[in-house]
């Protein structure tokens, strides 16, 4: 596996690639299992598996939040290689955003919900970096999670609006046993903070409206951001021992 960490020495090993098929998955890192799916499928689908760790300081509203984001490296990269990953680019925030660089893809039309209402800022982040990211890579397919739903949309929607050759491809949720959404988030959280949060797979799914499921989270204890209907799916952000989790399921008549 190798790794490049500059946008130079990237561009140089892409050259390299000519005429493969080329899978993507960008990360931020802290990799679990959710991402280890996502890896497993661009393994089997792709010649050439290249994944990014790039904790992307523009998608952030709180710095907190970015200060605060599990970064783990070493494991990631033998996580990565133990799946057979073959390039790792692991950019820096200086080499993403050069201070020449001040253009920013800004969503304009898009109902303010969801992420964009309660993190204000965070698509037009994503949409900044996974735009760069696709014009480095230049990969033939990018997989990106259902759990960011509001994130899989916006990105297959910027593709399609930029005339990108990668096709999006979406990758169901990966839960643990409790039904828990796996997050690099839920590292952060404490072993009964973890267990209560199943309750947000458990409210979305057994719940008769959002009002209810809402009110079911706020007894246990959670903050509410959001649980809301779009899409044919209920999606809900909630704080738990200051950590933000989102999740979200389709709804009863379109499972
Ligand atoms: O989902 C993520 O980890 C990030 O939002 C992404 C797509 C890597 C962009 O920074």
């Amino acid at each position: 596996m190798r790794t490049s960490h500059s946008i130079t020495e990237w561009r140089k090993r892409r050259q390299e690639l000519h005429g493969r098929t080329v899978g993507f998955v960008p990360t931020m890192g802290a990799l679990h299992s959710g991402h280890a799916a996502l890896v497993t499928r661009c393994r089997a689908e792709n010649d050439i598996v290249v994944a990014s760790i790039f904790v992307n300081p523009t998608q952030f509203n709180d710095p907190r939040d970015l200060t605060r984001y599990p970064r783990t490296l070493d494991q990631d990269l033998q996580l990565l290689e133990s799946l057979g990953t073959d390039d790792v680019f692991i950019p820096s925030a200086a080499g993403m955003y050069p201070d020449s660089s001040a253009l920013r893809i800004i969503p304009s039309g898009v109902a303010p919900v969801m992420e964009s209402r309660f993190r204000p800022g965070f698509l037009e982040g994503v949409l900044t970096v996974v735009l760069k990211l696709l014009n480095l890579v230049q990969p033939t397919r990018s997989y990106f999670g259902e759990k960011d739903y509001q994130q899989l949309r916006a990105v297959t929607e910027l593709a399609q609006t930029f005339f990108c050759t990668t096709e999006v491809v979406p990758c169901p949720t990966v839960r643990d046993a409790s039904g828990l959404a796996l997050s690099s988030r839920n590292a952060l959280l404490s072993p009964e903070g973890r267990a209560k949060a199943a309750r947000i797979f458990e409210s979305l799914t057994t719940s008769p409206d959002c009002a209810s499921a809402e009110r079911m989270l706020r007894n246990d204890g959670f903050e509410i951001d959001y649980v809301e209907e779009h899409w044919g799916r209920r999606l809900a952000a909630v704080h738990l021992e200051g950590v933000r989790l989102i999740d979200n399921v389709p709804l009863p008549n379109t499972r």
